[in-house]
């Protein structure tokens, strides 16, 4: 089970165009469960509808979360319920913290390059990174100023590190990448945004070395393996019990185990939060998540969008 805490949405802002913030408090007048820069929860906005925020106010906050949503026409309904159903004054449930995008320990510089939205787990980091002194510094692309949220609040804590980015929705006037990291070698680079955004910088990276983090909420099936889904022939052995599971075409792990009743906690079902990830010792996954780094792929595998290319995966169950 996702452990749980009850929040009463205490205030939503229009923070631009088409970009809502929401903050919440404990519904029990407590202490939230602390966070860490970077971090994010799963927003349980009603039966089946999950969604994972990043979590953007100052960290050392202990009595309120805040997020932010932009609304997508085309989005999966979490956008839409939060900007069109959510309310003041309601009570949900959120899960504790979980934090796949921490400010990595000992890099004598960090250097954040948001897309629109993807600005808000910078937020927390930009907190974090003042309250001890870590130097940083922001790129932010976005479209036009009226869809560029919370640039008032950045400017005290980047200072002239920031540098805010239009391209007015040419891709021939995005960001130059290649002169980013050739301007920030020997930094850490972090980058949360569109995918688009993600990969050119991440194949910039490769071509010129570097070091790049990202955090990436979008849905995967844009990026799903098509060997993989297709492909769902093949068995996976429970270590632990012994037993073996065949996984039929176009079913998922968690599918499969859960029609023999065998139940692994899930959250997203999309493999970005990491909830259904477990460690496996045999066979050769296809790793269809965005939130295993490539090290961890070698011994974890997220369930929930997994395929094999083996006969025979054996997991850690
Ligand atoms: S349930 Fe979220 S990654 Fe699988």
């Amino acid at each position: 089970m996702v452990a749980k805490q009850k929040v009463l949405i205490s205030a939503m802002r229009h923070e631009a165009k088409g970009i809502l913030s929401v903050e919440m408090v404990s519904a029990q007048a407590d202490d939230l469960i602390p966070f860490s820069a970077g971090g994010h929860i799963d927003v349980f906005l009603r039966d089946g509808l999950v969604r994972q925020y990043s979590l953007m106010n100052d960290p050392k906050d202990s009595n309120r979360y805040q997020f932010a949503v932009l609304l997508e026409n085309e989005g999966r309904g979490g956008s839409a319920f939060v900007h069109q159903s959510l309310r003041v004054g309601d009570v949900i449930e959120v899960s504790h913290p979980r934090n796949n995008f921490e400010v990595v320990d000992g890099a004598t510089s960090h250097v954040f390059v948001a897309g629109g939205i993807g600005i808000t787990p910078f937020i927390s980091m930009a907190h974090h990174c003042r309250h001890n002194a870590i130097p940083m510094k922001l790129y932010y692309c976005a479209r036009a100023p009226e869809t560029t949220a919370f640039v008032d609040h950045l400017t005290p804590l980047f200072g002239e590190n920031m540098l805010v980015h239009y391209d007015g929705g040419d891709p021939s006037k995005s960001i130059n990448l290649t002169e980013l990291v050739a301007s920030e070698a020997n930094a850490q680079l972090y980058c949360c945004g569109p995918r688009g955004l993600m990969t050119a910088l991440a194949e910039v990276v490769d071509l010129q070395g570097g070091s790049l983090i990202t955090e990436d909420f979008n849905p995967v099936g844009a990026k799903t393996d098509d060997e993989a889904s297709k492909d769902g022939d093949f068995t996976v052995e429970l270590l632990r019990s012994g037993l073996t599971v065949d996984v039929g075409e176009g079913q998922t792990i968690i599918e499969a185990l859960k029609a023999v009743n065998i139940d692994v906690e899930t959250s997203c079902e999309a493999g970005v939060c990491g909830t259904c990830v477990v460690d496996y010792l045999e066979g050769e996954p296809v790793h269809n998540d965005v939130v295993l780094m490539p090290d961890e792929q070698e011994t974890s595998v997220a369930l929930c969008v997994a395929g094999c290319k083996s006969k025979k995966l054996v997991l850690d169950l």
